[in-house]
This record gives C-alpha cells, structure tokens and sequence, in this order.
C-alpha cells in the first residue's frame, strides 16, 4: 500500500458528538427540536464533546490518526441563522488548533444533516432558494475564519439522506405527492448550493480541496431477471447518480430527469444556474459506506408507503441479498467487497481521488469492567481497510480511510444502544451519567493498524 499521502483518520459530526445544547451562542436546530421516541437520546448532550473536547483531541493524538474528519454545527457559527455567533467560531478554532498542534489534520463538512430550525419557520428550509444563499453566506464565513489553517472540506454529507428525513430538514408536508414533489425540490436547491460554495471557496482558500460526501450506493440486482436488472440501474441513478453527477458535471441523469418530468416532480430552475453547475466542480469525493443495497423490481399493486421516500416509486424497491451476513443494527448485511466495487465504479464514472469519511459497524457494545471486547468490529473495520489497500495498489487514487466513528455517539435516529465508536462513552440512552472515555479493544487494534502502516 502506498502509505506516505495516505491519511489514517477517524471521523463524527457535529449534532451527533458535541452537545451544548443552548451553551456560547448557539442556535435551535431541527436537530435540536425534532421528536425522538420515548427512551432514545436526543442530541441535546450527545458525547458531550463540547465539554470533553481537549480530552478527545488527545485520544485522537494517542490513536495517531492524522486526520478529523468532524463537521461544522450550522446553529453554533451561525445561532439562530441570520447572525455570525463569535463564541461558535471560538469553540471550532480551539478545535482546529488542537487538532494542527497534535499532528491531526482537520477535515471538516459544512452539512451533516442539521440546519436552522429558524430557516424551516421563515421559508420552509430548502424548499426556498432563500436558504441557498443563506448556506453559501454561512459558508462563506466558515471559509474566512478557518480556510487559514483548514485545506480538506467537505460540502454536504449524504445529500441522499439530507433532501428525504423530514425530521432533518423540516419537509413536513402532509399531502404525500407534494411532500416528495419538494424533496426534489429541496435537493435540487442543495446541488445549487454546493456549486455556488464551491465557487465561494475557489476564491478564498486557494490552496483547499473540497469536495462532497457521498452516502456510496452499491446496488445489486435480487435475481438476474431483466426487470430486476434494470431496476438495479434505477436504482443507482435514483440513489446515487442524481447527487454526484450533479457534483461533478452539474446534470441529472437522463432516467431521473424524465421519471421526476413525467411525475410533475421536476424542480424549478433558473437559466442562470446552469453555467454555476456547470463548473465549480469539486477536488474528490468523500464517501460513506456501511453495506451494500439489493434491489429488485415491483410485484403488481406491491404497497411501498412505507418505506423510506427515495424508495418509494414504481421503478424499484428493496430486495434481500442471502449471501450477506446480517446483525441486528446491520441489517442490509455486511459487504466488504461492496466498498472496493462501490469506489472503483466511482472512479471509473467520475474520475476524482476518494476518501473513506465513514466506515463502520453497529453493535450495543457492554462495557466489562473498563474493557469492551468488541472483536466484532475490528473484523468489520479489518475486512474493509483490506478492501482499500486492494484499491490503492491496483492504482485507485484512494487518500484516507475514516472509521465511523473516533468515538460512541447518537445515532442519526436511533439513540445511544446502537455504538459504532473505537472509544466508549458511558452513557445511556435514559442517563447521560458523565460520559466518561474508555478505549475499546478496537481502539488499541487501529492504532497498531495505524503504526504498522506507517
Ligand atoms: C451516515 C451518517 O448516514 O450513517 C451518519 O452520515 C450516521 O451521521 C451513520 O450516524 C450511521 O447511521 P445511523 O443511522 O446508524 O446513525
């Protein structure tokens, strides 16, 4: 493996590590309002990294990781949206300090699933241009504070999972025809925004990469029947082709513009959008990666209502794959050599250097005594990081690998039972306790890995 460009990093974000609810100037974000069921943590406390945060640098440092992959919480720069919150920025330049004086390379996103709650009151989130400009404004500021010193960024993390959880980005309509016609909508203004960012960027750092963060899609087809072929190529252009290739060529798949066409679900666009998404293209592409997606195609009058809404349509649906191992949080089954076929069909289509930002296992780990044994996921994290090696010495332009996550931290939407941290947090759900640190035997196998790599 070609080892000296090559980052070793762990990776968080904002609403799922830090806490401070309400503490130095932050705002409300959906995050912060948003309905958890009864018994699962909100992101009120989170890790508590707001209060634990030189403590986790130094677990970083004695990991050797030598890159953050974090993000930025939009309600902490920005408070309530419309005002810069010099306390945020205070806390992310302590942050990225911390991290450049241990040898960590900071790599924040500007995106990672929150917003201003008050954006969603004031003009309905991203179903308004409004809050494209407001986005390209926060970044801007971002890029003025931190561009100094921070040279990798990512825009928006899993524009997929971004434009579809309501809960998220305050899509609340009712009406279920209207409600995906503005998902589209939605993504379409966050495509613009991420052009318009990276155009921003180019003029004020320089010497900076950025890129998006992609939730990969490795879509296999349930049987070799034609139909559920083809609706595993739907699937690919539905799940992950409308994202990227707007990130890199500023258009949509022909399939996806003429189903979104034939359902009235088409956004609007301006004539002055086309020349920003044409250019502006990005530096490499992040990509997230759990497991693989098997699809086939829709029986006669199957009801799909309750999945999630991009899988809602008649062109696939989810289907099961039986040579997969599955666990109770890894549903979908777990696929290493999914992570190689995913990046190299990445590659091959947009050409761009890649980074794992996430990777990685579920478990309810059980803290024993100051141990937790969780051999399962150093099999996982193993498994995977051969699949990268694999990638590089067969000449993929691969940089860094990120396991999800440095440490224990809420879930996007299932609470605290469900870890996937190399460091434990002592918490539960219920009992936010003291959210003390405790290295996982995972933690200890990766800095090996780290070391013997060098
Ligand atoms: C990715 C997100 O979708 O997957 C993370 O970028 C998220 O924010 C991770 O935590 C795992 O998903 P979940 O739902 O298990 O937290």
């Amino acid at each position: 493996m070609e080892k000296k460009s090559f980052y070793w990093g762990a990776s968080t974000s904002a609403f799922q590590v830090e806490g401070g609810y309400g503490e130095g100037g932050k705002g409300v974000a959906t995050t912060d309002v948003r309905k958890v069921p009864a018994g699962v943590a909100d992101s009120k406390v989170a890790s508590d990294q707001y209060h634990h945060l030189k403590e986790d640098v130094l677990l970083m440092k004695e990991l050797g990781i030598t890159l953050y992959r974090f993000s930025f919480n939009w309600t902490r720069i920005m408070g309530n949206g419309y005002e810069e919150n010099p306390a945020g920025i205070a806390f992310y330049n302590q942050l990225i300090d911390l991290c450049l004086e241990n040898g960590i390379t900071p790599f924040p996103t500007l995106y990672h699933f929150e917003m201003p709650q008050r954006f969603v009151e004031d003009f309905a989130g991203w179903q308004s241009r409004k809050c494209v400009e407001q986005f390209v404004k926060y970044a801007e500021i971002c890029f003025r504070h931190f561009g100094d010193r921070v040279k990798y960024w990512g825009t928006i993390n899993e524009q997929l999972i971004a434009s579809a959880a309501t809960d998220l980005n305050g899509n609340h309509e009712t009406n279920p025809e209207l409600k995906m016609k503005h998902m589209y909508q939605m993504s379409y203004h966050m495509s613009l925004a991420e052009k318009k960012t990276i155009e921003v960027f180019r003029k004020i750092v320089k010497d900076g990469k950025i890129g998006p963060i992609c939730s990969m899609q490795v879509v296999y087809p349930e049987t070799p029947a034609p139909n559920d072929i083809l609706a595993a190529r739907n699937a690919q252009d539905f799940l992950q082709n409308c994202f990227l290739d707007m990130s890199v060529f500023g258009r949509y798949p022909t399939s996806y513009s003429n189903y979104l066409k034939n359902k009235g679900w088409y956004p609007e666009i301006e004539e002055e959008d086309a020349a920003v998404l044409e250019n502006n293209r990005p530096d490499f592409i992040g990509i997230n990666y759990y497991c693989s997606t098997c699809v086939r195609a829709l029986t006669d009058g199957e009801d799909n209502s309750k999945l999630p809404p991009f899988y809602r349509n008649e062109l696939f649906t989810l289907g099961n794959n039986p040579h997969l191992t599955k666990t109770q949080w890894m549903e979908f089954g777990i696929d290493p050599e999914g992570l190689y076929i995913g990046m190299r069909d990445i590659y091959e289509r947009y050409g761009l250097p890649m980074v794992v930002t996430e990777n990685g296992l579920a478990y309810s780990d059980v803290l024993e005594g100051e141990t937790v044994s969780d051999h399962y996921r150093i099999d996982y994290l193993e498994q995977h990081i051969k699949q990268c090696e694999r990638l590089v010495e067969e000449g993929y332009p691969v940089f860094g690998y990120c396991p999800w996550s440095l440490l224990d931290l809420v879930s996007s939407h299932q609470g605290f039972k469900k870890r996937y941290g190399l460091v434990y947090v002592d918490r539960t759900d219920e009992d936010v306790k003291d959210c003390r640190r405790i290295p996982k035997e995972s933690y200890f196998w990766y800095k090996n890995r780290i070391q013997s790599n060098k």
